[in-house]
């Protein structure tokens, strides 16, 4: 298969790793407006300043769009309504109308869209649902924090959305795998900066809390908070059921531990996620089967409109319901 990665930022460098390692598609060419970012991950494939030239020139089988989220869009509708898959990071876009033109035009194409919310495809999440299945969800927590890199468009709110899209969304998207949609949310945020320095940062804040509630009348929470570097993270899911108590380690191990029924859980993975999701979206698009990813366009979409009414919460400081309908 002959991929063309479009950004060459840090998500690039890390799937180009990926797709080495995984084996069976080719990096034929690599696009950053920062042509020199291009040429240090392209290792001798092609280089692009510009990715319509590398979707008219290489015609690539699959793009990964590794983009800032402003700029999703436009490459991914794009790219799709040529007949090429696409894997997209995520947030699928930074606004709801960015995500339904991406939702439409995956519908309309015949190629396959898969967007890189990585925790969906997450091994022990299948232990997880299994023995969760015939009990009630009453409340998952979720602790994300740690340190992360600093880029321009993401100390920018209007840009990236801060730690709410860039951070939390993955903690919203996982939830809403276990738990379905979310109904209505609250949000908080700390004035204090913990990663970003006084003198200079951006307009996003460092730590966050949410709390969403489900259709299906459960609750979850999510705490957000970056970090400066150095400083240990520490990311995970406790799950609530009425028999049970999960814990779920995420990043950098992702394992399942906890009590079910009298009975104690542990099971562990044994392939990164990130590559699960990257080798289940070549074996998908190899097979055209535009189901075959572990999160659709669809998915993602529901992940931004929680996280967008999350951010209307943070600036009310009120419940905000979330009304959009994906599916
Ligand atoms: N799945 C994950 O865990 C994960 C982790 C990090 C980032 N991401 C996502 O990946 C995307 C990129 O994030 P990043 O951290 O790699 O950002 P980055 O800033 O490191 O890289 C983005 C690159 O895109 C280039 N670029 C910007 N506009 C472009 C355009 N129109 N055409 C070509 N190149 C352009 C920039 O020059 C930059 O090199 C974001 O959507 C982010 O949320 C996902």
């Amino acid at each position: 298969m002959r991929v063309g990665i479009i950004g060459a930022g840090w998500i690039a460098t890390q799937h180009v790793a990926t797709l080495r390692r995984l084996g069976g598609a080719e990096v034929v060419a690599v696009c950053d407006v920062d042509e020199s970012r291009a040429r240090e991950l392209a290792g001798g494939a092609a280089t692009y300043k510009d990715w319509r030239h590398l979707i008219d020139r290489e015609t690539p089988d699959a793009v990964f769009v590794c983009v800032p989220p402003l700029a999703h869009r436009e490459v991914a509708v794009a790219a799709l309504e040529k007949g090429i898959n696409v894997y997209l990071e995520k947030p699928i876009a930074r606004g709801l109308e960015d995500a339904r033109a991406i939702v439409d035009a995956a519908a309309r194409s015949s190629s396959v869209c898969a967007v890189g919310y990585q925790w969906r495809a997450v091994e022990v999440l299948d232990d997880l649902r299994e023995t969760l299945a015939g009990q009630e969800i009453g409340m998952q927590i979720g602790i994300s924090f740690g340190p992360t890199k600093s880029r321009p468009w993401f100390l920018d709110r209007a840009q990236g959305g801060g730690n709410l899209l860039e951070r939390a969304s993955h903690t919203i998207d996982l939830e809403r795998a276990i738990g379905g949609e979310v109904v209505a949310v609250k949000a908080a945020a700390s004035r204090v900066l913990l990663a970003q320095s006084q003198g200079e940062h951006g307009d996003i804040e460092d730590a966050a809390a949410l709390v969403l509630n489900f259709a299906n009348g459960s609750l979850g929470t999510i705490q957000v908070a970056w970090l400066r570097e150095g400083l240990p993270g520490k990311y995970s899911l406790d799950v609530l059921g009425s028999d049970s108590v999960l814990h779920l380690e995420l990043d950098p191990d992702f394992a399942l531990r906890g009590q079910s029924r009298g009975r104690s859980v542990e099971a562990t993975s044994r392939q990164h996620p990130v590559e699960r999701s990257v080798d289940r979206f070549l074996a998908a698009a190899r097979e055209g089967n535009k189901n075959g990813v572990f999160c659709l366009p669809a998915d993602a979409a529901g992940t931004l409109s929680v996280a967008v009414a999350c951010e209307e919460a943070l600036a009310s400081g009120g419940t905000v319901k979330v009304t959009e309908h994906w599916r």
